[in-house]
Order: structure tokens, then C-alpha cells, then sequence
């Protein structure tokens, strides 16, 4: 008997005889249907949903729509232009009720065969023979919880019809609702380079729109909400920000009794128009509360940091912004780098992870302690606090990703 917890979507778009043949092998044990939806493409001979060219935000809501009609608890992804190496069908299927089985795993993937056209590195097999934690996965091929794909179902495609960004949001999901994403190096799959030709700066610019949407939906908590809680509940006085863009966006918000703004900035009007450098440099006064969001550097983040502990009074608290980066995309050096097409724009975090780490292993008299919502809000108070033990020399981002609660400490 079919496991009815699964069903398999596969989607076709180029290749339309391999879509035949991935139907019959996933039919065995699983209920699988073929959904088409290129025009310019002859249809899989085996096709049960031919959609309007929607592209691959079309095929994306038409296969989350069948696996929530059909109350299925999961649903395995499958482009029609992927093919599966290594693996029998009963082998697969094994590894698979396994996984849907677990609790803890929100999303699946298959690893790559090197072969294939690039993907992301930690997704090229790697023969651990099991499956590993990812932070990333491809939208080609996976498999993904149905209570995942419904908090985010049904995009818009007239927004967001390229569908980047996707697979990042299955993924924020997951973290959202403590559950895993793993690749599993038991499986590996071919993925060949696209025929159908993709307008990649339109597909970034619907990429940013969506994840920025994304973001929005953190209603739990935030760090305005966090900021005035602060000044509540210890009763703070006086309220810095360093760097602010709008202040409709945090600082009007922000309620306590004396206020000020640095940024170097034109778009809106602050008290110190000038760079968080300078201000340090002619500042006399102390504060109770400072919040640290403008240049997301290391070295400035840093160097912002450790400035306002000087001028930080006794009791009082620094709130510092974009912390805890999703994925190494929203960590880059640089905002825009669109020669290596990186290009993280309003979704940027930087490094600001970096200064926090480094400031973990030197400062034992100060205690941190980071919420997970917001991208990140880390509070850094005057106590006894511990080193870090960890060790990250190279500041590598795969190693902060394996322990950002540890580096953190998240709530
Ligand atoms: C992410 S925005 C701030 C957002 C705002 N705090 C909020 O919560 O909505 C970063 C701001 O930092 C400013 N900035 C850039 N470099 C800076 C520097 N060296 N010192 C102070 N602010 C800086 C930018 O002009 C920009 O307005």
C-alpha cells in the first residue's frame, strides 16, 4: 500500500519525456502527478494539470494546492529536468518514510552530484553516507511539510513569478517552527543547466519583495517592542540610535523621556547628521539605552559597540540590530556586490554577527543575550559574563550557523 502521507509533484517545464519517466518511477510508491505549464513545450505524455505559463511560482502553488486538497502531510518537489542517480525506488522510499517519520525535520533535499550545474556548495554530495543540517536547499527537488508550505501558500505570481526566494522561505519557516532542514547524502541527484532563459535581475528585484514581505510576518516580537521594554522595565531615562534612515520606521516609536539620532544620512532629519565615528569623537553625555543599527560592518559594528559601552550608564543596555542572519546571503561584507551577484539590498545583515563573536571571546564583563526575531536583536549589559569557548578563527560562516544559539545566546 502507498504511503497517502506523501505526494510527489512532478513539475514539467523542459524536459518532458524525463517527466514520464520520473512519474513511473515515483508511482510505484507514492501518488504522483505531473503538472505542465510551458507553452512552448510539448506536453509529458503522462500529464495530469496543464496550468497557464506561471513559471516556477505557477507550478510551485498548483502542487501545494493538490497536496493540501488531498490532506497529504508532505510534499516531495520533483523539477522534471532532475534525475535520480544512485537510488532504487523501494531504497528511496524507505529513506523517505524515515525522514517523514522525524519529528524534527521540517525540509528534505537530495544532494547533488558535482557534475550538475552549480548549486550551492554544502548542497554537493559529500558521502556522509547520512543526512546533514543545511541552510540552504534548491528549489528542483525537495521535500517539505505541508504545514510550512501552507504558511506560505499561495504566492503571488503576478509579485513574484520567477519564484526566488522560495526555498529560503521554506526554510525561514522551518527555523521559525524549531524544525530542521537536512540534505541527504544517501541520494544524489543530476540537475542540468535551465534551457528556458530567466531575466535574473527582474527574478532578484521579486526575490527581495518577497523575502522583505517574509520579514513582515515576524509580528511575535521585534525591536521596537524589545527597545521599550527595556526602557520600561528599568525605567531608562535617555534613548541614543545610531544610525535610523526613517525615523517613522524605530525611532518616533521608541517612548522615553530624552532622544537622539546620529546618521550620516539624507533621508530624514536627525540631531547628529554626521557618522557614528564623529559623534563619539565630540559626544560628552551618557545614556541608559543605545541602539546600534547603521553600518553593518565587522569592524564598524564593532568599533560602534565597544564606543557606546563607554558611555553606557551603569544599569544600561545596548540593543544591537541584524545579529542573527538567516543564510550567508544576508551576511555578505558588502550590501551590494552585484559583480558576484550578490546583492542582498534591504535584506542585508552584513557581518555584524562577527562583532558580537569576537566581543564573546574578549569580554567577559558583559552579559549578551539575543532574540531570534527581527534578524537578530542582541542585548549586551554590564555583569558577570563567560567566554566563549568556541573556537572560529577564520570567522567562518559555516561555523556560526552550526552555533549561533551557543555564539548568541538566543532566547
Ligand atoms: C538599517 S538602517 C537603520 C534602520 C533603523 N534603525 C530602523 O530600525 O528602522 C542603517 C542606517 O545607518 C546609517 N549609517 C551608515 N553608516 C553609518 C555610520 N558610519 N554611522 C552611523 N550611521 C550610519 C545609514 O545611513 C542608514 O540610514
Amino acid at each position: 500500500m502507498k504511503p497517502n502521507k506523501v505526494l510527489v509533484a512532478v513539475t514539467s517545464f523542459d524536459y518532458t519525456d524525463n517527466a514520464d519517466k520520473l512519474k513511473t518511477f515515483f508511482s510505484s510508491a507514492y501518488d504522483t502527478i505531473i503538472i505542465h505549464s510551458n507553452n512552448l513545450n510539448e506536453c509529458p505524455k503522462t500529464v495530469d494539470y496543464i496550468i497557464p505559463n506561471n513559471y516556477y511560482t505557477g507550478l510551485w502553488n498548483k502542487s501545494i494546492q493538490k497536496t493540501i486538497e488531498g490532506d497529504y502531510e508532505w510534499l516531495l518537489f520533483v523539477a522534471s529536468d532532475v534525475s535520480i542517480l544512485n537510488q532504487e525506488i523501494q531504497s528511496l522510499s524507505e529513506l523517505i518514510n524515515s525522514i517523514t517519520q522525524d519529528n524534527n525535520i521540517g525540509v528534505y533535499t537530495f544532494s547533488v552530484d558535482p557534475k550538475s550545474r552549480r548549486t550551492y556548495n554544502e548542497l554537493f554530495n559529500q558521502q556522509t553516507k547520512t543526512i546533514r543540517d543545511t541552510s540552504k536547499i534548491e528549489g528542483f527537488c525537495f521535500l517539505c511539510r505541508t504545514s510550512i508550505l501552507r504558511k506560505m501558500y499561495p504566492i503571488d505570481y503576478s509579485a513574484n513569478q520567477y519564484g526566488w526566494g522560495l526555498d529560503w522561505g521554506m526554510i525561514e519557516i522551518a527555523k521559525r517552527n524549531k524544525l530542521r532542514t537536512v540534505v541527504d547524502d544517501r541520494v544524489i541527484v543530476y540537475h542540468p543547466r535551465s534551457l528556458y532563459p530567466i531575466n535574473e535581475k527582474i527574478a532578484l528585484k521579486q526575490m527581495m519583495a518577497f523575502l522583505k514581505n517574509l520579514k513582515k510576518q515576524e509580528i511575535q516580537m521585534n525591536r521596537i517592542i524589545i527597545i521599550n521594554n527595556l526602557i520600561k522595565t528599568h525605567k531608562y531615562d535617555s534613548y541614543l540610535e545610531i544610525g535610523t534612515r526613517f525615523k517613522k520606521d524605530c525611532f518616533d516609536q521608541i517612548q522615553c523621556n530624552h532622544k537622539l539620532c546620529v546618521d550620516p544620512g539624507k533621508n530624514d532629519i536627525y540631531n547628529f547628521n554626521i557618522t557614528s565615528d564623529e559623534f563619539f569623537d565630540i559626544n560628552q553625555q551618557k545614556f541608559d539605552i543605545i541602539f546600534i543599527d547603521g553600518l553593518h560592518t565587522a569592524e564598524q559594528s564593532y568599533k560602534d559597540i565597544v564606543n557606546s559601552i563607554k558611555i553606557l550608564n551603569d544599569n544600561g543596555s545596548i540593543v544591537v540590530h541584524d545579529t542573527n542572519p538567516p543564510t550567508e546571503f544576508h551576511a555578505t561584507e558588502k550590501q551590494y556586490t552585484p559583480k558576484e551577484n550578490i546583492i542582498a539590498g534591504y535584506n542585508w545583515n552584513g557581518t555584524v554577527w562577527k562583532s558580537i563573536f569576537k566581543l564573546r571571546k574578549e569580554r567577559k564583563d558583559l552579559i549578551f543575550e539575543t532574540y531570534e526575531c527581527d534578524w537578530g536583536v542582541t542585548i549586551i549589559r554590564k555583569g558577570n559574563g563567560s567566554l566563549l569557548e568556541l573556537d572560529n578563527d577564520f570567522f567562518s560562516f559555516e561555523i556560526f550557523d552550526k552555533n549561533r544559539k551557543e555564539i548568541l545566546n538566543t532566547k
